[in-house]
């Protein structure tokens, strides 16, 4: 059991320490950059999107291991989805894709990625209302 779990935190940490999708992406259509009040970690995310769907991600960002490990996994998990099924992604399914179980205190830093996701797709399809 121990070392399932080794193995769990092993592959969060790796994302931690090798990020995927790490960087900018220039002339995104849709940006977000959130911060968790509590500790001022932060996240900027930029997306580019094709017929409505994710072509492409990236995200930079500072902040505990949770946090940037759970950017990089949020990401991944997000390419090439249609941003309606992403703006519907529950906290419980973020938080399942997730290779370890994190504590309460620990569940704003899983989920700061996504919710600059979602935002940054609501804020650019409010701006193509106008
Ligand atoms: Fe700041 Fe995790 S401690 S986001």
């Amino acid at each position: 059991m121990e070392l399932a779990e080794d193995m769990y935190k092993e592959e969060l940490l790796e994302h931690y320490k090798k990020p995927q999708n790490y960087g900018k992406i220039r002339n995104c259509d849709a940006k977000y950059h959130d911060f968790n009040p509590v500790c001022g970690d932060e996240i900027e995310v930029y997306i580019k999107i094709r017929n409505g769907s994710v072509k492409d991600i990236k995200f930079t960002g500072k902040g505990c291991a949770i946090s940037q490990a759970a950017a990089s996994i949020a990401t991944e998990s997000v390419k090439g989805k249609k941003v309606e099924e992403v703006k519907g992604i529950s906290n419980e399914s973020m938080l399942q894709l997730l290779p370890i179980k994190v504590s309460n205190l620990r569940v704003k830093c899983a989920l700061l990625a996504l919710k600059a996701i979602q935002k940054a797709i609501i804020k650019y399809e409010g701006t193509k209302l106008q």
